[in-house]
């Protein structure tokens, strides 16, 4: 794939550039993605939308452990591909660099990645259903039954369908996505909001807007560029 010369361009010289990255970019390191591509994830005949949902926290608090330890166990084998690698190398680049993630699989800290706006969480975490202490669980860490501080029950520290987003993610998002010269949109399928609504903002305040996503997805409209391909192949050519 030839990157057209404007995008080449805008990549060369841009100073304040914000990445928003979804699913898509762990699809190469084996992380199945949730839309798209036939590799939806069911887990015991429930869609993730409702084994991962609000509902189902209040319901059923360890059906919902279940399904996120069997997600950590087979996270924890994986690695990061070339496009996580490629991105960490992107915040030496450019003197102002933004990673916003919707990804909770911490793929882009092992590659490297430093300060990552994480949107929905990150599944190495437990935390506090009630005074919101945090609990490591990378490395094979254990979390303790309930909580140290206040003996109530703890949940992944992620982002369930019906939640809010962690208190000033999303507000530190949208700040730099409006003030970024370059955003560049990678494997998300452009659904969920209010990550999906960070592109608008940046090309709403002018910014050049690049998606990187094998399959065109409601933003591809709002695009100045369209890189239909896969993240791991594409993104090392921008910098060539
Ligand atoms: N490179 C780039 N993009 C890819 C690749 C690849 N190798 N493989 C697949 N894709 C694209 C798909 O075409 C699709 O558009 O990645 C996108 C994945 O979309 P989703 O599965 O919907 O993932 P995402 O957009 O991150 O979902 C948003 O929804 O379920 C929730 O909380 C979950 O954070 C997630 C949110």
């Amino acid at each position: 794939m030839q990157i057209p010369s404007e995008l080449r361009r805008r990549f060369a010289e841009a100073r304040r550039v914000l990445v928003l990255t979804g699913a898509g970019v762990s699809a190469e390191s084996g992380v199945p993605t949730f839309r798209g591509g036939g590799n939806t994830a069911v887990w015991k005949g429930l869609p993730f939308d409702v084994i991962s949902s609000a509902e189902m926290l209040e319901r059923n608090l360890p059906a919902v452990w279940e399904w996120f330890d069997y997600r950590r166990d087979f996270i924890e084998s994986l690695t990061p591909n070339a496009a996580h690698h490629e991105i960490a190398l992107w915040q030496e680049r450019f003197p102002e660099f933004t990673l916003v993630t919707q990804n909770i699989d911490g793929l882009h800290q092992k590659a490297g990645s430093r300060d990552v706006i994480e949107l929905h969480g990150n599944i190495w975490r437990a935390r506090c259903i009630a005074c919101r202490s945090f609990y490591d669980m990378a490395s094979g860490k254990k979390r303790p039954e309930a909580c140290l501080e206040c003996g109530d029950p703890l949940r992944p520290d992620v982002v369930l369908f019906g939640e809010l987003l962690p208190p000033g993610a999303f507000e530190r998002a949208a700040e730099r996505a409006a003030s970024c010269e370059l955003c560049i949109v990678i494997g998300t399928s452009g659904l969920v909001y209010p990550a999906a609504g960070l592109p608008e903002i940046a090309k709403s305040a002018g910014a050049f807007l690049c998606e990187v996503n094998p399959e065109p997805t409601p933003l591809s409209r709002l695009c100045d560029e369209v890189l239909m391909g896969k993240a791991g192949e594409i993104l090392q050519l921008l910098r060539s």
